[in-house]
């Protein structure tokens, strides 16, 4: 065992954390303290002299360290929030991002609006989307594609915790025999593709350069999975079905262009909040 000063080590660990840039410093600091030692940030003031296992300790100490070298807090907390429930993710699977949660509502109000029975969630990473919207409808026939073996494995361990019924499949939407893969069809395409810049690429926040490229990248004016997941839905979109896509900033009007080259009808636009465009749909 090791007697520790835990408020010493709280103060000095905010000190360190804020000098890195790190906004949430105080909650973070005390979250990574808490994930080892069941401990009030009171006691944390109030306690001068702990005692905890050396194992602890250095979990501890290694945790804070990461963080401060910008790591991302949810990668060593092995848990991100997501529209009221919490997802596993981890090195090589994309953190799930609270203005994806606008894409979530829009696809739940069509598919109870139009009583859709079934829907393909594409580049589904954690499962995030395709889970809310299984967990949160009647909808009866549900899949998620994924290609990145480490994501995927992200996607199966959600999907259990959940006890969610929806069926995976590990496959790259630009293969050749993607259309073959799928064969069936779906009322409702959702998607948040990879779709950052080149330019995007170059002025990310240090804690994204621990993510996954190939989950960030949508070649060089990030619109190539849109082209393709329009492509495809010709032949896995039902008639009256529609297509749901979360975008970056800037890409609304790219992505309109998109659908209304491929004939989308009642093509519209999402805002989360603050009034950004985060999405865009269309019925086929
Ligand atoms: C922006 S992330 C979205 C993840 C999740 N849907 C979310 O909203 O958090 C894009 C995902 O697409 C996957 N992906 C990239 N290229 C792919 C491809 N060619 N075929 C299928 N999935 C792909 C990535 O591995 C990543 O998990």
């Amino acid at each position: 065992m090791v007697e520790i000063s835990i408020s010493y080590l709280y103060n000095s660990w905010c000190e360190i954390f804020e000098k890195a840039g790190i906004s949430n410093f105080k909650n973070e600091v005390l979250w990574l303290i808490q994930k080892y030692i069941d401990i009030s940030i009171s006691d944390i003031h109030l306690l001068n002299s702990y005692n905890i296992s050396e194992g602890t300790h250095s979990n501890i100490l290694n945790s804070l360290k990461k963080r401060s070298e910008r790591y991302p807090l949810q990668y060593i907390l092995e848990t991100q929030p997501f529209y009221t429930r919490d997802y596993f993710v981890g090195e090589g699977v994309l953190i799930p991002r609270s203005d994806t949660e606008c894409i979530c509502e829009k696809g739940i109000e069509f598919i109870n609006k139009h009583k859709y029975n079934s829907f393909v969630d594409i580049c589904s990473g954690t499962g995030c989307i395709g889970i809310t919207l299984e967990k949160e409808t009647q909808i009866s026939r549900c899949l998620a594609i994924e290609n990145s073996l480490l994501a995927y494995k992200y996607l199966e361990k959600n999907k259990k915790f959940h006890n969610c019924d929806i069926k995976l499949k590990l496959i790259d939407i630009f293969s050749k025999s993607f259309a073959e893969d799928i064969d069936q069809k779906f009322d409702l395409i959702v998607s948040n593709p990879p779709y950052l810049t080149k330019e995007d690429m170059e002025n990310l926040q240090p804690e994204v350069l621990y993510e996954p490229r190939d989950a960030l990248f949508g070649e060089t004016n990030g619109l190539s999975f849109y082209h393709r997941i329009v492509s495809i839905s010709k032949k896995i979109l039902n008639k009256n079905g529609m297509i749901l896509f979360e975008i970056g900033l800037g890409q609304s009007k790219d992505v309109i262009k998109i659908l209304e080259n491929a004939c989308f009808l009642n093509i519209g636009f999402i805002q989360d909040d603050s009034n950004i465009t985060r999405g865009v749909y269309g019925f086929k």
